[in-house]
């Protein structure tokens, strides 16, 4: 009863929206940028080239960084300081045999900044409580990708209702 419950509960304000180009999916990550406060942790998860990075980029983009996003993938944790808030963008796809808990992943969620998790589900025991999910898929098109919304707590609910206003899906 109470997983039914709470099952229920996690459904309200899902959010699927279709991206038809990289520049749409980047423009997306604009929008959020501007939704987005000091401490928020996005979660991305999808296959190789779903569009996390591409995301992400966008996200930088319209945080005002100038700073070119490269993907983190060997360094494990980027850090970009150039604009409104701190953006740590982290690529856990080398952890894929554990190891996440000797990173410190709180101390960059508990922060002043905004952080991004590519290949989330590989540090899912290091995740906070509240948390936007975001997960990409390709589809048959090469230039499309499907994005699911998750929001986990009250500020990202708020977050994909806003989304969910400009983008009319
Ligand atoms: N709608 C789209 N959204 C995001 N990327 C797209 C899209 N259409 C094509 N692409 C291309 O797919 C690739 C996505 O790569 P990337 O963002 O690095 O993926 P990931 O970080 O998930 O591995 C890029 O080459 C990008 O140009
Ligand atoms: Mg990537």
């Amino acid at each position: 009863m109470f997983v039914t419950a709470f099952y229920l509960i996690n459904l309200v304000n899902k959010m699927k929206i279709t991206l038809t180009s990289s520049d749409a999916t980047i423009n997306f990550g604009k929008s959020v940028a501007d939704l987005v406060s000091a401490g928020d942790v996005l979660v991305l998860d999808g296959d190789l080239g779903a569009g996390k990075t591409t995301f992400t980029k966008g996200l930088a983009a319209g945080l005002g960084i100038k700073t070119v996003i490269k993907s983190p993938t060997f360094t494990i944790i980027r850090e970009y300081q150039d604009g409104r808030l701190p953006l740590y963008h982290m690529d856990v796809y080398r952890l894929e045999n554990g190891g996440g808990a000797d990173l410190g992943l709180e101390e960059y969620f508990d922060s002043d900044g905004v952080s991004v998790v590519e290949w989330a589900q590989f540090v899912a025991d290091e995740l906070p409580a509240k948390y936007l999910a975001i997960k990409f898929e390709r589809t048959d098109n090469d230039d499309t990708r499907i994005l699911s919304l998750e929001p986990h707590g009250a500020h990202f609910e708020q977050i994909v209702t806003q989304l969910e206003q400009q983008y009319g899906q």
